[in-house]
């Protein structure tokens, strides 16, 4: 009778909105992937799908949020590479990564930028290397806190540079970038999800594009890779992925799982996406063994990372 209760319980799933947290500002990349798959989602899955910013903390306050959730398919994370590298940024984390959820698939990779305020005295990424080098102590970045993904680029970058900058964190990169755009923070490392429109308007400077090829993206494609402009084996793109607290029963998730993977070709979804960069992963990693596969992979590569930064949020 359980059984049936249980199966019977979902067979009409969803029953009510579901909603779908972005653990960043609204507004940011995260929130732009979220609302771009929520509309894609509502057709497959039937019924609403709403969107709950929960920033603070890098992105775990609106990830702790979700793990602790009742698990019935009602309440998801849609989330990034901050699952990897937070762990090693708060040493009391309310979660486990890989224990405290359900994996419900990966979406895409989005590109990131270094992009600059308007008014920087420099027109390409040489120029910008020697204005970093002669400004050392007085340099700004904004970012999304720690555990967000301007974070993680931005220690990278800093590292590369040998150069420490002051972070000044938002609640995401939409709040940043109003900054950014009004001159209060010098420079960023951002998606381009985010940071697009932005540069094709001429109202942030762009330096130069962190993933290991150039961008097809036309207004992004002569930006140099940081690795061809001098920051060898630089190699940074942010996965965003879909989250269930632990427990939430089979049938929603494989209900979730089909949905997701006729999103995901979704022509306008598509569209939306990759004219601003982002690639959608193949159907392969929606695969949900081989989404959380791929985090625990990335939580091995990036902790030590994080951690020889010596960084912490708490
Ligand atoms: C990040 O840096 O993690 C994201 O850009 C945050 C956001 O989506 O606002």
């Amino acid at each position: 009778a359980l059984l049936a209760t249980s199966v019977s319980a979902f067979a009409e799933y969803p029953e009510k909105p579901i909603t779908i947290v972005v653990p960043f500002a609204a507004g940011g990349p995260t929130d732009k992937v979220a609302r771009d798959l929520a509309e894609a989602l509502r057709k497959p899955m039937g019924g609403t799908i709403v969107i709950e910013n929960v920033g603070g903390a890098g992105g775990t306050l609106g990830a702790t949020k979700v793990a602790k959730a009742a698990p019935d398919g009602y309440t998801v994370l849609l989330h990034h590479i901050g699952m990897a590298t937070s762990p090693a940024l708060y040493r009391n984390m309310q979660y486990k990564t890989l224990d405290d959820f359900e994996y419900m698939g990966m979406i895409n990779e989005v590109p990131m930028t270094v992009i600059g305020r308007s008014t920087l005295p420099a027109n390409n990424y040489a120029e910008l290397a020697k204005w970093l080098d002669a400004n050392k102590g007085k340099i700004n970045m904004a970012n999304a806190g720690l555990g967000s993904a301007s974070h993680l680029c931005g220690l990278l970058f800093q590292q590369s540079m040998k150069i420490d900058m002051t972070t000044v964190p938002y609640k995401g990169t939409a709040p940043a970038m109003t900054d950014l755009l009004g001159g209060q923070v010098d420079i960023m490392c951002d998606q381009t999800t985010n940071t697009t429109s932005q540069i094709e308007s001429g109202k942030v400077k762009a330096f130069a594009v962190t993933t290991a090829k150039k961008l097809t993206t036309p207004s992004l494609s002569k930006l140099p890779t940081l690795d061809e402009a001098g920051l060898k084996g630089f190699n940074v793109s942010i996965w965003h992925g879909l989250y269930a607290p632990k427990g939430t029963p089979k049938a929603v998730l494989d209900k979730f799982n089909a949905a997701l993977k006729t999103a995901l070709k979704d022509a306008e979804f598509i569209k939306r996406e990759e004219a601003l960069g982002a690639v959608i992963v193949t159907d392969a990693r929606v695969n949900p063994a081989e989404h959380k596969k791929f985090v625990e992979a990335e939580l091995n590569k990036w902790g030590p990372v994080i951690k020889a930064a010596g960084q912490y949020a708490d």
